[in-house]
């Protein structure tokens, strides 16, 4: 594997922020894709949730999470598909209007489905379009590295800043029968590599690893002048995405090994929701404190 000079040493501490850190600065405005590259130059990480409605969205923001990805992974994570396959741009319009609603500090940015822009750039550029107009979102992210390059090109030659996606790509389940790890091997690992270059050089601010091992994640970083977001692509990504219900323990059965849990919410909100039956069941619910006379 092609050894790169880096463009930073890790554990290189971030230049003083000047209240301008993504994550804990103090600016309120909302934050842009310049951040997203200033922050690459100081050496900055950051963090990355995926949200899907307004409520969920403005406690993110108020936690501070400074980009929130409204993913296709709505499509497990919210509306009951089996994959991210199914998912509609009027689902992620939607969608991505109440995530811009619920905030006002992070940038969001709009995930486009499978089949809005495989066709080529201009069917790209019609759906990135609409999710900028009606949704209004900061950018739009969209899967895959060479195959996607010209797709990317025009959407930034338009004025819609682009996050790609490569390594593993969701949409593509069908073509990879599930979810495997990806870039293992020379020849896969170079291939990695050239998608991720091919992005940045079409114009894209950030590009997602997903599922990559963290030697060859760790290699991109370096590479690249356009900041990584990893999930399951080890620690020296410049950035981290979870899925949001994934992190908080909400998703039902197996996560992939990647995920961290920071919460189980999926108990909690099934015993809050046992006390309430069991407190009606028992009238005991509602006490005086919540009736009216
Ligand atoms: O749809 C999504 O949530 C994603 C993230 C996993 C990066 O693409």
């Amino acid at each position: 594997m092609t050894q790169l000079s880096p463009a930073r040493k890790p554990g290189d501490r971030p230049a003083s922020d000047n209240g301008k850190t993504l994550y804990g600065g103090t600016s309120s405005r909302r934050i842009t894709v310049r951040d997203i590259a200033a922050a690459k130059e100081r050496g900055e990480k950051w963090p990355m949730l995926t949200a899907y409605d307004a409520m969920t969205a403005s406690v993110f923001d108020e936690a501070g999470i400074p980009v929130l990805l409204v993913g296709d992974s709505m499509g497990n994570c919210h509306l009951g598909y089996e994959s991210t396959v199914p998912v509609t741009m009027d689902e992620i319009t939607l969608l991505s209007a109440a995530v811009v609603r619920g905030t006002t500090r992070a940038l969001v940015v709009g995930d486009l489905p499978f089949g809005s822009y495989q066709e080529g750039p201009v069917q790209a550029l019609r759906s990135a379009t609409r999710l900028v107009k009606e949704a209004g979102v900061g950018a739009v992210k969209l899967e895959g590295g060479e195959r996607s390059a010209h797709q990317v090109e025009l959407l930034v030659s338009s004025g819609i800043p682009v996050m790609a996606h490569v390594g593993l790509t969701p949409q593509s389940v069908n073509a990879f029968g599930g979810y495997p790890v990806q870039g293992r091997g020379e020849e896969a690992a170079q291939q990695l590599l050239r998608d991720a270059k091919a992005v940045q050089d079409a114009g894209a601010f950030a590009v997602v690893l997903e599922a990559v091992p963290a030697e060859l994640a760790a290699e991109v970083t370096r590479s690249l002048h356009i900041p990584t977001v990893g999930i399951g692509a080890g620690l020296d990504c410049d950035a981290q995405v979870l899925v949001w219900t994934d992190m908080a323990g909400m998703t039902a059965g197996r996560v992939p090994k990647f995920v961290k849990k920071y919460l189980e919410m999926r108990q909690l909100l099934g015993d809050a929701a046992k006390a309430f039956a069991e407190e009606v069941v028992a009238g005991d619910f509602p006490a005086t404190a919540h009736t009216f006379h």
